[in-house]
């Protein structure tokens, strides 16, 4: 292994390692969308895929920018991270909000360490005054921050409400109602105020559901 001798080889350490994370995630991302139900969830997921391809390719430009060949160093926190998403959402969920719940913490856990990475990532880079290596990284840097905004607004709007509102239900009615019969209901968005608790069973309260 190469020795870090300097702030610019640090820096590309650094890239490498985003490299692999962000090489990982694509690879990731497709199945932590394929696990939710919550149709703004499946879209948000799809739209970062999107552009976590794009960061891959610009990571690509940054390593012609320091002169250095394009290679990824194994990034073990995005593997953990990466590995403990699967695991939450194989697990069983009495209602899907619950394993979406849990894919918006899993997929934030990864935006929150990406945006750790890009900004100790592009510090160097501006003390290096590699400015169009910052401009490249603060892109990336944006675009994960929207993320993980989108992804908290998804789970306080609809997610983590729909999976309150089933534990509540679930003490006040045990096992009164059939449940399943849902057709990716939570896609449709209202309000915990204007769904009353009949309402939200007529509209398939997103129990135990398989996609
Ligand atoms: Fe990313």
């Amino acid at each position: 292994m190469a020795t870090v001798d300097s702030l610019k080889s640090l820096l590309v350490e650094q890239v490498k390692d985003l490299y692999d994370a962000e090489k990982r995630l694509t690879k990731a991302i497709p199945k932590l969308a394929k696990a939710s139900a919550n149709e703004e969830l499946i879209s948000a997921l799809q739209e970062h895929l999107g552009e976590t391809q794009n960061q891959v390719a610009r990571l690509e430009q940054v390593f012609e920018l320091l002169e250095e060949r394009p290679k990824a160093k194994p990034c073990e926190a995005m593997k953990g991270l990466i590995a403990e998403g699967d695991e939450h959402a194989k697990e069983d969920y009495e209602y899907d909000d619950l394993r979406d719940a849990m894919i918006i913490g899993s997929a934030q856990r990864v935006e929150h360490y990406e945006i750790a990475g890009y900004g100790t990532a592009i510090a160097h880079a501006r003390l290096l005054e590699l400015d169009d290596v910052v401009r490249l990284l603060e892109e990336t840097l944006a675009e994960e921050k929207a993320a993980d905004e989108k992804l908290t607004e998804i789970a306080e709007s609809v997610v983590n409400i729909e999976a309150a509102a089933g534990d509540e239900e679930e003490e006040e009615t045990e096992a009164a109602t059939p449940r399943r019969g849902r057709q990716a209901a939570s896609g449709s968005r209202t309000t915990a105020a204007d769904r009353g608790r009949q309402t939200a069973r007529a509209s398939g309260g997103s129990r135990r559901s398989r996609r």
